[in-house]
C-alpha cells in the first residue's frame, strides 16, 4: 500500500510513544522502539520516506550546505556525512526537529577511523599492537570526541582483509588475518558504541566495506574481485561477522563488484547472508555514490535502475548519489520496488536513530567539545597505543635503546620534522599542528643531546641536492637515526602502488649516510608494507612505526631511548618484492611444496618463496623463550575442547611485552586447509628472569572450517598445534580429533 497522503497531525499513540524515551539502554528497549517506528511510519509521506534513505556530504570544513536546511525544513534528508562540530551539528540539527513536519533528527556521519582530534596510529598500526584493550581505547577516545562535536555515526571501523600491500587502503584495516582481524573489529565496535551508544560518549560504529573491498584485482582501488563464496565465508566474512556480534549498528556497501555483482546491489551478501542468516537489523549504507556507480558497473542503464537494484538487493540509504529519492516513487508505480522494501530501509534507520537516543535527545552538549578534545588524558592515550604499536625489526648488536648519555645524534630523513604525514589518511579531524615530530620528541626527551637534524630529501625524494647536509650531519654526531617511508596520501583511499620500495631516492640517502659507518637506525613511517630488503640486510636496527598519530614523536623517543620496549607484531606479510604478491601467511600448501633441491616445486627463479619478514613477527629489546608445549588431552571429540599451554620466561635483562601465537593446521580433512591459522595471541607483559604460563582453549569454533558443502564443521584427524613468537618460529605439537 502507497502512502502519499501527508498525515499533519500526530497520532494520539503516536504522540504518546514519542514521549517514552530516553532508553537507557537500546538493547532493552527494543519492543518499544518498534512500535514508536510503526507510528512514525503511518504518518510518513512517500517523499518523507524516501528522505530518510538520503544521505548528503557537507562542505570540506565541516559546515553544511545550504540545501540541507531546506531538505531538513522539509523532512526529505535522513542523514549528513561531514558535517561536524557542537554548534553547526545542533544548528542543522535545529531545523530537523523544531521546523520538520514529523521532527524526525538527522543521523550526522563521519569518518572517525583512527580518531577525531587526537589521533591514534592507523589502524593497521593499531592492529600491530595485537591488544584490543589498546584499541578499544582508541576506539574509545576517538568516539568521546566526536560525539562532543556532534558526530552520532562513525563509518569505522574497516574490517576488509588485505593481502595485496599494493592496495593503499591496507592502512585502514587490521591486515591479513580473519582471527586478528575479527579481534580488532570486536574491540574497536566496543570502543566507538561500548554497551550503549545513546550515551554523550559514544557514536554508532559502521563495519565497511562489505564485502571483499580488500580483494581488488591487482592491489588497484575500486577493481573488481572474485573470490569462491568459500573464501569469503573462510576469509572476508568473519571480521564482519564479529562486528554484527558486536552489536555493530551499521554496515556499508563496497564499491566493487563481486564474482559479476556489483556489491551495492548484491542480494546473496546484503540480504541472504547479512540480514537472513546473521539477523541484522541495522542500516546499510552505501559507499560514496556506489549506487549511482552500478550504471558505469554495467548492471544498471540509468539511476531508476541503478536505484531499484541496490534498494532491492538490501542498501538502506544512498550516500550522495539521489537515486533513490529521483526515482522511488516511479519505481513504487510501476511495481519495480515494494513499498515494504522502503518501509524496510526506512525502518532499519529510525530504528538507529532510536538506539541513538536521537528522538529524545537530538542536540549535542556545546559544553562538551572543548573539555573532552585532545584532553590531557586521550593526548598520554594516543602517546601508549602509539608505542604499543611499533615493530621492532632488527636490532643487531642491540644499538637500541640508544644511550640518553649520547653526546650527539644526527637526525636525518624526510619524515623525521614532519607532522602532516605522521596523523596518516584518514585522520578524522586531526591537525598538524596538535601533533609532536620526531625531532620534538627527541628534543623533549634527551633535552642535553645535541640533535644534528638534516632532511635529505623531501618524501618523494627526487632530488639529492640535500644528501651532503645529512651526510654531514652523521659525520658530526655519534649515532644517526633517520626516518624514511611514505607520505600519507601515498596510501588510504585511491593510493594503491605498483612499487612498494622507498619513494624517490630515499634508499640511497640511507647509504649515502651508513657510509660514514656511524650507527644507523632506520625509523619507518609508512601505511603498507614495504619492500626493503636492501635496509633488512645492511642496517643494524629498523623500527617499523606506520603513522602513529598525533603522539607519534613522543612515542618513537619513548622507544628509541628504551622508556618503552617495544612489542608489536606485524599484522601483515612483508613481502621481498612486488612479484611475490599476494603473499600470506595462510595460504594453502600446494601438491608441490617449495623445495629448494627440487625445481618442479612452487617457487620462483629469481626471489626467494619465503617473506621479507613474516606475518606475527617482531623483536624487543629483551629476549623471550617458549617451551614446554603441552596439551589437556592428546585426544578429544569433535564438539571437545583442549586447553593449550606453554610456558613463556623473559630471559633477558629487562621488562618486555611478548605475543604468544596460537597456529593450527588441520592436516587432513574434506577441503585442502591453510598450513597455518592463527586461533589464538595474547601480549603477555614480564619482568627480567619472569616466567609464566599461557594458556588458549581451542573448541569447535576454533578447529571447524567450511566443507565442501560449506556447512562449518570440525572434521576428525589429525591437528597440529603450533605456538611461537611469530608464524615462522613455532613449537609444535599434535591434536588427535575423533567422530
Ligand atoms: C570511502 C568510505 C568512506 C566514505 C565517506 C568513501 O569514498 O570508500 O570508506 O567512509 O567515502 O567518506
Amino acid at each position: 500500500m502507497r502512502s502519499t497522503k501527508p498525515i499533519t497531525t500526530f497520532s494520539l499513540l503516536g504522540v504518546l510513544l514519542l514521549l517514552i524515551a530516553s532508553p537507557a539502554s537500546w538493547s532493552q528497549q527494543d519492543n518499544g522502539i518498534e512500535s514508536r517506528i510503526n507510528a512514525l511510519l503511518g504518518q510518513m509521506t512517500l517523499a518523507e520516506k524516501l528522505g530518510q534513505l538520503q544521505q548528503l556530504d557537507g562542505e570540506a570544513n565541516g559546515n553544511f550546505r545550504p540545501e540541507h536546511l531546506e531538505l531538513a525544513r522539509k523532512g526529505l534528508l535522513g542523514s549528513t556525512l561531514n558535517v561536524r562540530g557542537a554548534q553547526r551539528t545542533n544548528q542543522l540539527q535545529r531545523v530537523a526537529v523544531e521546523q520538520s513536519r514529523l521532527k524526525i533528527p538527522l543521523l550526522l556521519g563521519f569518518d572517525v577511523i583512527h580518531g577525531y582530534r587526537t589521533i591514534f596510529p592507523i589502524s593497521l598500526g593499531e592492529a600491530a599492537t595485537w591488544d584490543p584493550v589498546s584499541v578499544e581505547r582508541g576506539a574509545s577516545v576517538a568516539a568521546e570526541e566526536a560525539r562532543a562535536a556532534g558526530i552520532h555515526w562513525t563509518f569505522a571501523p574497516m574490517v576488509d582483509i588485505a593481502r595485496d600491500p599494493r592496495w593503499g587502503r591496507i592502512s585502514e584495516g587490521s591486515g591479513e588475518d580473519p582471527y586478528l582481524g575479527s579481534a580488532m573489529a570486536r574491540a574497536r565496535v566496543h570502543g566507538f558504541q561500548g554497551d550503549d551508544y545513546s550515551r554523550d560518549n559514544k557514536v554508532v560504529a559502521c563495519a565497511k566495506h562489505w564485502v571483499a573491498y580488500g580483494a581488488a584485482e591487482a592491489g588497484r582501488d575500486y577493481n573488481t574481485t572474485d573470490v569462491s563464496e568459500f573464501t569469503l565465508r573462510s576469509i572476508y566474512f568473519p571480521p564482519f561477522k564479529a562486528a554484527v556480534d558486536a552489536g555493530v549498528g551499521t554496515f556499508m556497501s563496497s564499491f566493487n563488484a563481486l564474482n559479476g555483482v556489483p556489491a551495492s546491489a548484491n542480494p546473496f551478501t546484503l540480504t541472504k547472508v547479512l540480514r537472513d542468516e546473521w539477523k541484522f537489523d541495522g542500516i546499510v549504507v552505501s559507499d560514496y555514490t556506489a549506487v549511482e556507480e552500478l550504471i558505469k558497473h554495467g548492471i544498471a542503464a540509468d539511476g531508476k535502475e541503478a536505484a531499484a537494484e541496490a534498494l532491492s538487493a538490501g542498501v538502506d540509504m544512498e550516500m550522495v548519489s539521489r537515486n533513490f529519492n529521483q526515482n522511488g516513487a516511479e519505481l513504487l508505480q510501476q511495481n519495480r520496488l515494494t513499498q515494504h522494501s522502503i518501509d524496510e530501509a526506512v525502518r532499519r534507520i529510525l530504528r538507529i536513530k532510536f538506539r541513538l537516543g536521537l528522538f529524545s535527545n537530538p542536540y549535542t552538549n556545546e559544553s562538551l567539545e572543548s573539555k573532552v578534545t585532545l584532553s590531557a588524558s586521550n593526548v598520554a592515550a594516543a602517546r601508549e597505543v602509539a608505542a604499543r604499536s611499533f615493530v621492532l625489526l632488527k636490532n643487531d648488536n642491540n644499538i637500541l635503546p640508544l644511550n640518553k648519555n649520547l653526546g650527539s645524534v644526527a637526525l636525518l630523513g624526510p619524515l623525521a620534522d614532519d607532522k602532516r604525514n605522521m596523523i596518516g589518511s584518514w585522520s578524522g579531524d586531526g591537525r598538524a599542528e596538535d601533533a609532536v615530530s620526531v625531532l620534538q620528541g627527541i628534543k623533549a626527551k634527551v633535552p642535553q643531546l645535541k640533535v644534528n637534524y638534516a632532511k635529505g630529501c623531501e618524501v618523494n625524494c627526487e632530488q639529492t641536492s640535500g644528501f651532503a647536509e645529512a651526510v654531514n650531519a652523521a659525520r658530526a654526531s655519534e649515532a644517526v637515526i633517520i626516518v624514511v617511508g611514505e607520505s600519507a596520501d601515498m596510501s588510504g583511499e585511491a593510493a594503491s602502488r605498483s612499487s612498494i620500495d622507498l619513494p624517490g631516492r630515499q634508499l640511497d640517502l640511507i647509504k649515502a649516510v651508513q657510509e660514514t659507518g656511524k650507527p644507523t637506525v632506520v625509523v619507518l613511517m609508512n601505511g603498507r608494507p614495504l619492500t626493503i630488503n636492501w635496509i633488512a640486510e645492511n642496517s643494524p636496527a629498523i623500527l617499523e612505526t606506520w603513522f602513529a598519530g598525533t603522539q607519534a614523536g613522543n612515542a618513537i623517543a619513548d622507544v628509541l631511548f628504551g622508556d618503552v620496549n617495544p612489542g608489536g607484531k606485524l599484522p601483515v606479510t612483508f613481502p621481498r618484492n612486488v612479484g611475490q604478491i599476494p603473499l600470506y601467511y595462510n595460504h594453502l600448501n600446494t601438491g608441490r611444496p617449495p623445495d629448494a633441491n627440487n625445481k618442479y616445486t612452487s617457487k620462483y627463479l629469481d626471489v626467494s618463496w619465503t617473506p621479507l619478514f613474516p606475518f606475527g613477527y617482531g623483536l624487543s629489546y629483551t629476549k623471550f623463550k617458549l617451551s614446554n608445549l603441552q596439551l589437556s588431552a592428546p585426544r578429544i571429540g569433535t564438539n571437545g575442547n583442549v586447553t593449550v599451554t606453554a610456558d613463556l620466561e623473559n630471559t633477558g635483562s629487562r621488562a618486555g611485552d611478548e605475543v604468544v601465537q596460537l597456529y593450527i593446521r588441520d592436516v587432513v580433512s574434506s577441503v585442502s586447509r591453510p598450513v597455518k591459522e592463527l586461533k589464538g595471541f595474547q601480549r603477555v607483559t614480564l619482568q627480567a628472569n619472569e616466567k609464566k604460563q599461557v594458556k588458549f582453549t581451542l573448541g569447535p569454533s576454533e578447529l571447524g572450517s567450511y566443507s565442501r558443502d560449506l556447512k562449518f564443521v570440525v572434521e576428525p584427524g589429525e591437528f597440529k598445534i603450533m605456538v611461537g613468537s611469530n608464524s615462522v618460529d613455532l613449537l609444535e605439537t599434535s591434536l588427535q580429533v575423533q567422530p
